[in-house]
């Protein structure tokens, strides 16, 4: 990794809603683990390299342990009540700003509690920042639950180096337009030096808007603001490239393939699916697309077997348990038409699994599909491609994840477009070897040069320089 963004940092200050572990068991039982989900699995080697402190939500209602130190890494809990938990996490986080800022793939619900909560849970977040930042610090702020932060910092720390990061797509005007609080948020974002977002397209959705809605003048890459400059610009993320590439090729991940590739069938093709279990993802077209499959009979259970491991996620929210019911109603439908004893169709796990055996199951699948209806990146397209380093497997992915703007010679589907996609499908299972290694190979490639640290090298060098 170069360094030289990040040797000028004596310290950096990272605020994001979740914390990097979370706290299992109870009391004296109790331990730390890791958090699932993108955001935690790209900062955290960053935080390896580089003296940090993480600021933020256990994951609990009301719970504020005292700071402690994980892995190296200070860890700052900031303290969310029950009520703040169910106004600011799930009501204007997930119930406002997730589905707007995903292309309203359900509708999102305006409520000006919701915002007053936002906005006190910002506060607090940029109190805790502010009490902690010290000369030559640097804080990163992380994504939509926090887009106030810049701001609010800001005003009580006016010399601070201060980045901002979206994780997810940043919606074109017609779609942010909705919030009631639009110039708020846009204001809150510009308190940063720089704003950096996933694809150029997020770049410059933001721009314009902040130029319609706030007194911001510029260009899309540069924006005067209250006698300040802000740089916008994409900073696609990526991942720790070089850790599953070795990972993939240890001798205990091969005897782990080789189990999982004999309790599913040696001779069936696996198609694999890893997601979070989020009404983004587009699982229930892809199952649909799978079931279309198999009753055209161009491919049957004999031949491909279908892989969705799901990790639970927001499980108390209407939308997304009224997701999962409908996904296991169709697995079990799919199954039961199509399964035959010892050859089952569709295998589901609704579970986390550890980031080595999701390297066993990358590389035992013939196939990956990643088919979200909107995505702001997707690191498991990255992470499977990074598995195979001998070039083998297909890579089937939407047009509408970030990662598509980089792995062009996967195969790029529409998945609403059920006709494309199952046809897609089918290609990808009888793909020739040399056309399927010609593209893994370009695949391979952009992960290789693109990995995570650089992600974070540029944006920090663009934060210090
Ligand atoms: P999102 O940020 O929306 O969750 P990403 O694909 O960008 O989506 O990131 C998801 C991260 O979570 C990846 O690093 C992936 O390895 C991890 N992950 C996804 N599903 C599981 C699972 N079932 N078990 C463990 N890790 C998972
Ligand atoms: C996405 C978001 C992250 C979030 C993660 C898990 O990756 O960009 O900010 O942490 O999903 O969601 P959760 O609501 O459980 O934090």
């Amino acid at each position: 990794m170069g360094r030289a963004g990040i040797h000028k940092i004596s310290r950096l200050l990272v605020l994001a809603n979740r914390l990097p572990v979370h706290r299992v068991g109870r009391e004296r039982d109790a331990r730390w683990v890791p958090s699932a989900g993108g955001l935690v699995t790209a900062l955290q080697p960053v935080l390896q390299r580089v003296r940090g402190c993480w600021i933020g939500w256990t994951g609990i209602g009301g719970d504020t342990p005292r700071a402690f130190r994980h892995d190296g890494v200070i860890i700052r809990p900031v303290a969310v009540s029950e009520q703040e938990v169910e106004d600011y996490y799930h009501g204007m986080a997930n119930q406002t700003l997730w589905p707007l800022y995903h292309d309203a793939t359900r509708t999102p619900e305006f409520r000006r509690d919701w915002w007053r909560s936002y906005l006190g849970v910002n506060q607090r977040f940029a109190r805790a920042a502010a009490n902690l930042a010290r000369r030559g610090d640097v804080a990163w702020v992380h994504d939509y639950h926090l887009q106030m932060v810049p701001r609010l910092l800001r005003r009580s720390q006016p010399n601070l180096k201060i980045g901002f990061f979206l994780h997810t797509p940043f919606p074109p005007e017609e779609l942010f337009e909705w919030l009631p609080w639009r110039s708020q948020i846009l204001t809150g974002l510009l308190g940063a030096d720089v704003v950096g977002f996933q694809t150029v397209g997020s770049a410059r959705n933001f721009s314009r808007l902040a130029r319609e809605y706030t007194s911001a003048e510029g260009t899309d890459q540069e924006l005067a603001f209250e006698g300040r400059t802000i740089y916008v610009n994409a900073f696609p993320i990526s991942i720790d490239t070089e850790w599953w590439e070795e990972r993939a090729q240890r001798p205990d991940t091969l005897r782990k393939v080789q189990e999982i590739r004999k309790r599913i069938g040696p001779k069936r093709k696996i198609l694999l699916a890893v997601d979070r279990l989020d009404y983004t993802k587009g699982i229930d077209f892809r199952l649909q697309a799978f079931e279309e499959l198999l009753m055209s009979k161009k491919a049957s259970s004999r031949d491909c077997v279908l892989v969705q491991i799901a990790a639970p996620s927001r499980e108390s929210e209407k939308d997304y348990s009224q997701l999962r019911a409908k996904i296991e109603r169709t697995v079990g439908r799919i199954n039961g038409q199509f399964s035959a004893p010892g050859r089952v169709a569709v295998h589901y796990f609704r579970k986390n699994l550890t980031r080595e055996d999701l390297a066993a199951y990358y590389l035992a699948a013939d196939v990956m599909l990643v088919t979200p209806l909107r995505d702001g990146m997707n690191l498991v397209a990255k992470e499977y491609v990074a598995t195979r380093t001998d070039n083998t497997g297909v890579l089937v992915l939407s047009q509408f994840a970030g990662a598509a703007r980089e792995l062009t010679r996967a195969l790029i589907v529409n998945p609403r477009d059920i006709d494309q996609m199952t046809k897609s499908i089918l290609q990808a299972m009888r793909m020739p070897y040399e056309e399927a290694a010609a593209r893994m190979s370009i695949l391979r490639m952009r992960v290789r040069r693109h990995d995570v640290y650089l992600w974070a090298e540029h944006f920090l060098q663009a934060l210090t320089s």
